[in-house]
């Protein structure tokens, strides 16, 4: 079992006891690896690419037995398994997300359906899987042997339900509301597992790196798939969600909104999971710092996606 800590890691500097500061440095250090322009414009111009010849990313082998609880730094392992089970329970069961997004895409987009869904037989057989399916599928498992790993016992879990596909007013509407919910899901996912990142070593960093990367991947295509059908609006309406987390305003205050308020409640749900509330004013507001600085990334980055340039990628 490794009994020292490195000096460097993927994250930058090691700080057994870090600051808010410290951690904050390290968080930086991994925003410009993963989330520079040049990186998440990859992601995104990868899509044409993708629908051709659908090619899920592969990870670098990891050496699962080497996962140990020094491994964490600066976060109590308590703390730290409850966020790995609340992780799961947002991952999984992975077939009921990509099954619904794949019917709300369907009228509108055929190719990122089947990126996202696979094709499925008119009987509900599953033909073919889709990209995104065959990248997350991996993520829950991955949680959960490295929860094993630090513990040696399995985790209890408490999967929620996914929403199934309910088709309101037109094809359009309904899927500017889903995509909301699916982007949103797929920015924390970005966010928590960058965070978890900055608070690991060795190999189990080296989980949340390729987690954290797989994420980047999907939000990156939702985020100008979304730009592209929606100019405008969505930006403003994820800005304005956010300003009312960031201001801790309650989905009851904000009903005359509709969709930002189930936003809203989505976005409390999850950090319900995470044991939100169990966390020290520090950590949360290091998950608040990171939300902001991959915020912050992804604002910028929408500021270069042209009309001509998002049409050149989706039509
Ligand atoms: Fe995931
Ligand atoms: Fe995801």
């Amino acid at each position: 079992m490794l009994s020292r800590l490195p000096d460097i890691d993927s994250a930058g500097k090691v700080y057994p006891h870090p600051s808010f500061f410290e951690t904050k440095d390290r968080i930086e250090s991994v925003l410009d690896q993963y989330l520079t322009l040049e990186k998440l414009r990859a992601r995104l111009e990868d899509l044409p690419v993708q629908f051709e010849n659908p090619q899920p990313r592969l990870w670098q082998p990891i050496h699962w037995q080497t996962i140990n609880q020094k491994q964490v730094v600066g976060i109590d392992l308590k703390i730290f398994l409850s966020i790995i089970v609340g992780a799961v329970n947002t991952e999984a069961p992975i077939r009921g997300y990509t099954q619904t997004s794949r019917q709300y895409l369907e009228p509108i987009h055929p190719q990122l359906a089947r990126f996202v869904g696979g094709v499925v037989a008119e009987d509900g057989t599953m033909l073919e899987l889709g990209l995104w399916e065959k990248e997350e599928r991996q993520h829950a498992p991955a949680l959960i042997k490295t929860y094993i790993q630090l513990t040696g016992n399995k985790p209890i879990l408490s999967p929620h339900a996914p929403k199934s596909y309910k088709p309101l007013n037109n094809p359009g509407d309904d899927l500017y509301r889903h995509g909301l919910h699916r982007i949103i899901t797929e920015y924390s996912a970005v966010c928590l597992y960058l965070r978890l990142m900055a608070h690991t070593t060795g190999t189990l960093q080296q989980v949340f790196a390729e987690l954290l990367q797989d994420e980047i991947n999907h939000m990156t295509k939702f985020w100008g798939f979304g730009i592209w059908l929606f100019p405008e609006s969505y930006l403003s309406r994820m800005a304005g969600t956010f300003g009312q987390i960031l201001t801790r305003q309650h989905s009851t205050q904000v009903s005359h909104i509709q969709p930002t308020a189930h936003l809203t409640r989505t976005f409390h749900r999850m950090m319900g999971v995470l044991d939100w509330n169990s966390w020290s004013w520090n950590h949360k507001l290091e998950l608040v710092y990171t939300f902001i600085r991959v915020w912050h990334r992804l604002w910028r980055w929408s500021g270069s996606l042209t009309p001509e340039y998002l049409q050149q990628l989706f039509q």
